[in-house]
């Protein structure tokens, strides 16, 4: 786990490879199953998830989540450690990946079922520029998908009157994805306590995780916004203290455990449902295990980042 935590800083396809090799090996065997903690996507549930995947030598992998903004241009927002390369070595700056090198589903629930022209093509990777991968700051990116329905789903940005005004501390947001479904012990000389009981739904689509506990269909899962002073106070990698939390970060959780985004969900949406519609409040972005007891998961806040989300998809070329 340990080398899996500094890959996050690589990006989160190197991530889950190691952190699956180490499940492989001497990971807990009574972690509980089920993103964690959470329940299937029904058709057309979570209609503004997509999907990131990454192509290497012909083959596609699933590699993090997104939210669609904006169906008529095709906008998705992600995470930047989802979409960055590193082509000097593994210390070097970061660049955006190639856009050829990506694929983007829209509404898709069942990666096994996605029709090959459902894989989109990406235009544009735009990388938040104060990106910082080793403070985890700004973990923020647009794609601009080509082919998107006009009809797609979308949720809207968090930052506008009234729904801002309608979300806070203790607000049930829903986070979504393909992510790993077993907790990740925050320490790994420290047991994970059993999660909750799983839902029922799941009993029938066990059979659809891998190898490595990810999921063939979407899951989701409600976690409530956290109080963000309490956020920083708790949320701190032991082996990495130079990921912090910060003003421009959102949490949500519960301090239980059990109940949390993991490895793979990154880059994809947590969403408040007002007036019935999904405001787009935080980009799944890190954590300190996953839904491990005394922790929150870490997302980028988005209310702190429309400014720069609107100006970059009204001027892409004036924006990076
Ligand atoms: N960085 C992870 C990824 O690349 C997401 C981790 C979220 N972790 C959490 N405990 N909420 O997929």
């Amino acid at each position: 786990m340990l080398e899996c935590r500094k890959r996050f800083i690589v990006g989160s396809m190197l991530c889950i490879t190691a952190c699956a090799a180490d499940e492989r090996g001497d990971a807990p065997a009574h972690i509980d199953q089920s993103i964690v903690g959470g329940h299937v996507a029904q058709p057309g549930q979570i209609g503004w998830q997509a999907g990131l995947f990454a192509i290497d030598e012909g083959a596609l992998y699933q590699i993090c989540g997104g939210t669609l903004v904006d169906a008529h241009a095709g906008w998705v927002v992600t995470a930047a450690h989802c979409v960055v390369s590193y082509p000097a070595e593994v210390e070097g700056p970061w660049q955006p990946t190639d856009a050829s090198r990506l694929r983007v589903s829209v509404g898709e629930r069942t990666l096994s079922t996605i029709a090959p022209e459902a894989y989109h093509a990406v235009q544009r990777v735009i990388v938040h520029p104060e990106y910082d991968d080793l403070t985890g700051r700004n973990d923020l990116a647009l794609l601009q998908v080509q082919g998107v329905a006009a009809t797609a789903v979308t949720a809207r940005l968090d930052g506008t009157e009234p729904f801002d005004t309608l979300i806070g501390e203790g607000s049930i947001a829903t986070g979504s994805g393909w992510g790993v479904t077993r907790a990740q012990p925050a320490d790994i000389d420290v047991d994970v306590e059993q999660g909750p009981p799983q839902d029922a739904s799941l009993t029938e689509l066990e059979s659809d995780l891998d190898e490595y506990g990810r999921p063939d269909t979407l899951r989701w899962v409600n976690l409530p916004i956290a109080p963000l002073a309490d956020c920083k106070e708790r949320v701190r990698d032991p082996e990495d203290r130079n990921l912090r939390v910060t003003d421009d970060m959102i949490c949500a959780g519960t301090l239980q455990g059990g109940r949390d985004t993991c490895y793979g969900d990154s880059g994809g949406p947590l969403v408040v449902p007002v007036f019935g519609l999904p405001v787009l409040v935080g980009v799944t972005s890190w954590g300190v295990g996953c839904a491990a007891p005394g922790y929150y998961g870490v997302y980028t806040r988005v209310r702190s980042y429309r400014g720069w989300l609107l100006d970059c998809m009204n001027a892409p070329d004036r924006c990076g």
